[in-house]
């Protein structure tokens, strides 16, 4: 099976790269490399590559800066991509394309199913719904992976800038009125290539690990886990923090953004391991001896 993954440098797309590279056989494309804003450019390189399967990590993906460049987000999360569906679709190739969970005004309070109405409350979640759109019109057995709070070792996220605050810092904070689901991208790639075949069923998909939490809880069980392995912490504790507060955040998000995994957990016949089982084994793999 020929794989491309597009976004290579990226969190979820250099983590596909190792997973897949003595797998398959696997081609990426970093920002450099492959710009999603040039649609010529994304015609040449990949008329010119033999693929079964197109996945599509990259995105522009900072959320504040999508509400001051409308024109940038969509040409980026919802033109390009209904550009890759149509080229995946002339040469019979299927497209796994990531979306998010902040195509959801958060307003729920369980977690949301796939049919659930998407009401974005941010350009970004607005682009990145257009996008959803986009290529399932072009073809309905593509499929539209959405995740949440993604972390992994190929870029920092929430839970390194956690364990570097604590490691520097007496005291430190995160929000504890806001809610989802930590996501590790090597789970994702463990979990995606059941459906790299053209046959196999598309549509829009949840993925992300079992459970959900605050940014509170998951910073303070980040901590815990560290100091169970020895790794030294100035802070033990992790102060609640308000989202009202987060006076520096240009674009509104979801309050409560948790993602259903019914159908990935009955397409598959197993659940998704619990978010504190992945996150303490990311934390035990990749923390342990620093
Ligand atoms: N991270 C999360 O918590 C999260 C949550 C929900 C959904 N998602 C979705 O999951 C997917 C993967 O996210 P991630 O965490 O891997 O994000 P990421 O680390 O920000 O990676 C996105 C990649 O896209 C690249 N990119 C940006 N603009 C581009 C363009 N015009 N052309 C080509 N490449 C471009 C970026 O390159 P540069 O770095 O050079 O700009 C980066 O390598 C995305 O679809 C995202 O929307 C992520």
């Amino acid at each position: 099976m020929k794989i491309v993954v597009i976004g290579s440098g990226g969190r979820l797309g250099a983590a596909l790269m190792r997973e897949y590279q003595n797998k398959f056989a696997v081609t990426g494309f970093n920002h450099a490399q492959l710009d999603l804003s040039n649609f010529d450019h994304i015609r040449e390189k990949l008329c010119g590559a033999n693929f079964d399967a197109l996945i599509n990590t990259a995105a522009f993906t900072n959320v504040d800066l999508c509400e001051t460049r409308r024109e940038q987000a969509f040409r980026v999360n919802a033109e390009a991509p209904r550009l890759l569906a149509e080229i995946c679709h002339d040469r019979n190739a299927k497209l796994i394309h990531f979306s998010t969970d902040y195509v959801f005004d958060g307003e729920k309070r369980e977690p949301y199913a796939e049919e659930d109405e998407a009401k974005p409350i941010s350009v970004y979640g607005e682009s990145k719904l257009a996008g959803e759109k986009n290529v399932l019109a072009v073809q309905d057995g593509h499929l539209v992976v959405r995740v949440s709070w993604v972390f992994g070792p190929d870029r920092s996220s929430f839970i390194d800038t956690m364990i570097k605050r604590a490691r520097e810092n007496e005291a430190v904070d995160a929000i504890a009125d806001k809610f989802s689901t930590p996501t590790y991208t090597l789970d994702i790639a463990e979990m995606l290539p059941r459906f790299f075949n053209v046959n196999v069923e598309g549509g829009i998909l949840h993925f992300a690990n079992a459970g959900e939490c605050s940014w509170q809880e998951y910073g303070q069980f980040a901590l815990d886990c560290c100091r169970r392995l020895g790794v030294a912490l100035k802070a033990k504790t992790v102060g609640a923090a308000k989202l009202k507060d987060m006076s520096q955040w240009v674009a509104r998000r979801p309050v409560y953004s948790v993602l259903s995994s019914a159908r990935y957990t009955k397409l598959s016949g197993s659940p998704p391991r619990a978010w504190r089982d992945a996150a303490a084994d990311y934390i035990r793999r990749f923390y342990s001896s620093k």
